[in-house]
């Protein structure tokens, strides 16, 4: 079969691949614990039940401007003025279909061909992939070992004469780290300097621990004008626990949020009439449910943490964001496909390889489940992965043998 040389170049996503073995696993009636899942498990925030009800109810489901209903990008603009400090115009937001598709429609506006995009390792898996689906070149900032947080002189290191944009991501998925207010304000210092558009993955924002609080990178850009290439793309996936409602959004200058609007009008149209106005009710509704998820997941990071120190040789970032704990599994076994295949195996729980994130000896692991399957989870990683563990264990009704060392 011709498949084009471009879509033959695409990774499938990994956390995606793990999810359907894991399902199937599942169906086979396996008791899989899912330790790699991108998704709070809260239920939808009523709010937005009710305004996506309403208008389902309105039977008067049609095309929508391809840039967003007016009421979302008002909540939209409400909320970057009540978080960020940034005063946007209806003129500076366009909705996409999650922020996956705010991110690839950008990049289609803003790389030509060969164009080269800096991002710091580690990453989310997508960057890469979106770069070179728009023949960008990728070009990853690897972190010093054993360390999460990247260095503004790594990032300059890493610049040429093609270089259009970069990316940051923080809160970090997958490594959780939160990076430095001085950072932050040394990334927009240079990147205004250097005339690069700055793309600020914010999807994890407010998911911050420690009496953290989330940075706002609009706090240091001195080009506060319509020029300004800072670039904030944001959503309701990890926040309000929307990932299934696919609505994301991007703050930019006009004439970028112009060409995106060209983009997206070619290529989707609109985002779902239905599914906007349930951000409208997230945005707009009772926000209790954000803060009260950040505490949960806090919790929930201590514990993982805790488990994961119990295991001999496995170093251990406290993460302090996010839901996402990306643990350095090196001792074990350097092929962190490798690993996570044996522990989905021999002990039914999904792991992420750290490899696809650019950190290969590490796997990433979710908190954003229950108590119970992370101390369970962990427990049966330590059995399969401790040779002095018991012979034998019990999974669900079933017996396992431990035949390897
Ligand atoms: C760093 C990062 N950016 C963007 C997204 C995409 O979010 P959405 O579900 O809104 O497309 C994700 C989802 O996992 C993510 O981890």
């Amino acid at each position: 079969m011709a498949i084009s040389q471009l879509a033959k170049s695409v990774q499938p996503s990994p956390t995606l691949k793990m999810n359907e073995t894991a399902a199937l696993m599942k169906e086979r009636g396996l008791a899989v614990i899912h330790l790699g899942s991108g998704e709070p498990k809260t239920k939808t925030p009523i709010d937005a039940i009710l305004s996506a009800s309403a208008k389902l109810v309105s039977a008067d489901i049609k095309y929508t401007p391809t840039d967003g209903i007016p009421a979302l990008k008002k909540a939209v603009i409400r909320y970057t003025e009540e978080n960020y400090g940034k005063v946007a115009g209806p003129e500076n937001v366009i909705v996409s279909t999650g922020a996956k598709q705010s991110l690839y429609t950008l990049l289609l506006a803003i790389v030509n061909p060969q164009d080269e995009v800096i991002f710091p390792a580690p990453y989310w898996v997508s960057y890469p992939e979106m770069i070179k689906m728009v023949y960008g070149v990728p070009v990853a900032v690897a972190a010093e070992d054993g360390r999460f947080h990247p260095r503004i002189k790594d990032i300059e290191a890493a610049v040429s004469s093609y270089t259009k944009a970069i990316i940051i991501n923080s809160p970090n998925n997958p490594s959780g780290a939160v990076y430095s207010e001085e950072f932050i304000a040394q990334i927009v210092e240079f990147c205004e300097k250097k005339n690069f558009y700055l793309v600020m993955d914010d999807i994890y924002h407010k998911l911050v621990f420690d009496g953290k609080s989330p940075i706002s990178c609009y706090k240091y850009a001195k080009d506060t004008t319509d020029n300004s290439k800072l670039i904030l793309v944001n959503g309701v996936s990890k926040l309000y626990s929307m990932t299934g409602f696919r609505i994301g959004w991007t703050i930019a200058n006009t004439k970028l949020v112009e060409a995106m609007i060209n983009v997206q009008a070619q290529t989707i149209s609109c985002p779902s009439a239905v599914l906007q106005s349930a951000a409208v009710g997230a945005l707009n509704g009772i926000q209790s449910g954000v803060e009260s998820l950040r505490l949960t997941l806090q919790n929930n990071r201590d514990v993982l943490v805790g488990e994961l120190r119990t295991l001999e040789g496995v170093r251990v970032i406290k993460p302090e964001g996010t839901f996402y704990c990306l643990a350095d599994f090196r001792a074990y076994d350097k092929d962190s496909q490798k690993l996570a295949k044996f522990l989905l195996d021999k002990a039914l729980v999904v792991t992420v390889p750290g490899k696809e994130f650019g950190a290969e000896g590490h796997l990433r692991l979710s908190f954003c489940g229950t108590i119970k399957d992370i101390t369970e989870g962990v427990s049966r990683i330590k059995w399969a992965l401790d040779p002095n563990s018991p012979k034998e264990i019990y999974i669900g009704d079933r017996k396992y043998v431990r035949d390897w060392r």
